[in-house]
């Protein structure tokens, strides 16, 4: 089968796509991987080339050496990718130590996979081995709205996860294990990928101040609508924060706790603090 007819392909240019229309991808602002499934790689094994040199991560990862990943390119703008996937993004293979990767398809023109390589490769460990396997997408976007409230909330989990329940009801529900926040880092290095990962442990979701928003998900839907959501939720916390009146009523903690009743999920008590 051709790799741009495999399904896992297609999904993961429509995500890039929808993620560009929904202005969260300014220039080559965000990034995208999929851990690619071992009958999926099989398919398309025609078309990929195995002589190109093997390069550094920046990290290492053994609990993923041997994993093939579908990843966008450093530099490349999630608006072409719809266009020319085959310039945009590559298929890369891990080696047997987990420190190394190289291109076994894609990147024609050249370039390499994004700069955070490292976050989505730590996260991606960490999220396989939390979900049993099934967490397959890591996605990181230019939210504007989450990262607005960046500048006015305090950097800190509790808040962020408190104030974007309230914001839906459905929230606490889709994200029920809450929000991570890191605080300002240089981007592109180990470093953030350390501090991220380690939030991702117990978060499907880690802000990053000023900066952006990472997540992580079984499928493109799922990880997908998480950062909708999320960002949906940040939109009308700016639009209540901007009326400049306090909140006259809201979702109280008891509230939340009905919620987890019914809906079967489990949110943690310290989101649940008395204001
Ligand atoms: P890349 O173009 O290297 O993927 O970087 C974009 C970005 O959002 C960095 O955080
Ligand atoms: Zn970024």
């Amino acid at each position: 089968m051709k790799v741009l007819d495999a399904k896992f392909v297609q999904g993961f240019i429509r995500m890039c796509n929808d993620g560009w229309l929904q202005g969260w991808h300014e220039r080559n602002g965000g990034n995208l991987s999929y851990r690619i499934k071992e009958e999926e790689i099989a398919e398309i094994k025609d078309e990929l080339k195995e002589d190109a040199d093997w390069q550094e991560i920046g990290t290492t990862v053994p609990k993923l050496a041997g994993e093939y990943f579908l990843v966008t390119g450093s530099g490349k703008y999630f608006r072409n990718v719809i266009l020319d996937p085959e310039d945009s993004l590559s298929i890369i293979e891990l080696d047997e130590s987990g420190s190394k990767y190289r291109i076994l398809w894609g990147m024609v023109n050249g370039g390499r996979p994004t700069s955070e390589l490292p976050s989505h490769l730590m996260n991606h460990e960490v999220k396989m081995i939390a979900s049993g396997g099934k967490h397959r997408v890591i996605y990181h976007a230019h939210t504007t709205n989450t990262i607005a409230l960046t500048f006015v909330l305090p950097l800190e989990d509790e808040v962020f996860t408190r104030e974007l329940w309230e914001m839906a009801t459905e929230c606490p529900v889709v994200f029920p294990s809450g929000i991570g926040v890191v605080g300002w880092m240089v981007p592109g290095g180990r470093d953030i990928a350390v501090a991220t990962s380690e939030l991702m442990k117990q978060y499907d979701v880690a802000i990053w101040a000023h900066h952006g928003m990472f997540c992580s998900g079984e499928d493109f839907d799922l990880t997908f609508g998480l950062m909708h959501t999320v960002e949906k939720s940040a939109e009308i916390l700016v639009k209540v924060l901007s009326m400049g009146s306090k909140k006259l009523q809201t979702i109280t903690p008891d509230e939340f706790r009905a919620l987890a009743k019914d809906f079967k999920v489990d949110l943690p008590e310290k989101f649940l603090y008395e204001k």
